[in-house]
């Protein structure tokens, strides 16, 4: 029998990863490892705060559904999301910048045609968008096609109400550009929004004095075959959360001052009988680093 001081622990366990076949994964356990052990030795952790992060992550781990995802949520609120698209992003070349997914993406939106009012059923300032996608020369992109959601008046997605069960999506959809790479549609203008603090995560944030909010944004992922995938959001400049967003997620080039348009105005080939606001927003996407 081996009996391990701390320090030959470590090593211990890191040893017996070695026949590891795949040797990414190999390094990516080794490397987890040797940080656990150093976070573990660092604090002199005590059984009972183990005890109480076994517990944490799964509650985590129960509060996740076909439509909820709190594991992402820790991600994000820990700012490893951001780390991880940080890394993974260090040259953009001109192609859009990226930011998180967030929980409430819920696979692929049902296609809708250009024009649409997406948040018909919702009271709120009503927003036209109007985009146009491209290559990082300047070619449009067409036949692309990309998913929008956003929160509603009242910081809610579509998901987290009862109501999507039985009347489905609202403020979500996917459009497909036409053949000048654009695309458009209507709807309500979001407003910022606490993130979920009825689970373990929006527990920690409340707990540790940290304010949830995000500032209002529309979410969007541009999938082309050839070109890396696109997530991002459009900011709305002047929120007042754009300095402190909870999962770190803003960066300046997404942040877009709307227009506003008096009623009467032709947005999409339409009349709008109210004031409203415009936001006009293109899309850059760069060539996949893949073959
Ligand atoms: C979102 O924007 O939908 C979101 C992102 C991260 C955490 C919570 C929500
Ligand atoms: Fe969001």
């Amino acid at each position: 029998m081996t009996q391990f001081n701390d320090s030959q622990l470590t090593a211990a366990v890191i040893d017996s990863f070695a026949e590891t076949p795949n040797p990414r994964a190999k390094f990516l356990l080794q490397e987890l490892v040797k940080s656990l052990h150093e976070y573990v030795r660092k604090t002199d952790l005590t059984f009972e705060e183990w005890g109480y992060a076994i517990d944490f992550l799964t509650r985590t781990g129960q509060k996740c559904t076909d439509i909820r995802q709190e594991f992402i949520l820790l991600s994000d609120v820990l700012g490893v999301s951001m780390l991880v698209d940080a890394v993974n992003h260090r040259e953009r070349d001109g192609a859009t910048e990226t930011t998180v997914l967030g929980p409430f993406y819920v696979g692929e939106h049902r296609k809708t045609a250009h024009g649409t009012d997406i948040s018909a059923d919702l009271q709120g300032e009503r927003m036209f968008v109007q985009s146009r996608v491209t290559d990082l020369h300047g070619k449009p992109l067409a036949g692309v096609p990309v998913d929008v959601w956003h929160a509603d008046d009242d910081g809610f997605y579509d998901s987290q109400k009862p109501s999507y069960a039985t009347e489905g999506p609202s403020s979500r959809a996917r459009f497909i550009t036409d053949d000048d790479g654009r695309f458009f549609f209507r709807t309500i203008l979001p407003c910022s929004y606490p993130i979920p603090t009825d689970g373990p995560v929006g527990e920690m944030i409340l707990q540790t004095r940290r304010h949830p909010m995000r500032p209002a944004h529309v979410h969007f992922l541009v999938n082309a075959p050839g070109y890396e995938p696109l997530i991002t959001h459009v900011f709305i400049d002047g929120d007042k959360y754009l300095d402190s967003d909870v999962v770190f997620g803003v960066k300046d080039s997404l942040v877009h001052k709307l227009e506003r348009r008096a009623a009467g105005g032709k947005a999409g080939g339409r009349i709008v009988d109210r004031p409203y606001a415009v936001m006009t927003y293109d899309f850059v996407l760069a060539p996949s680093s893949k073959d």
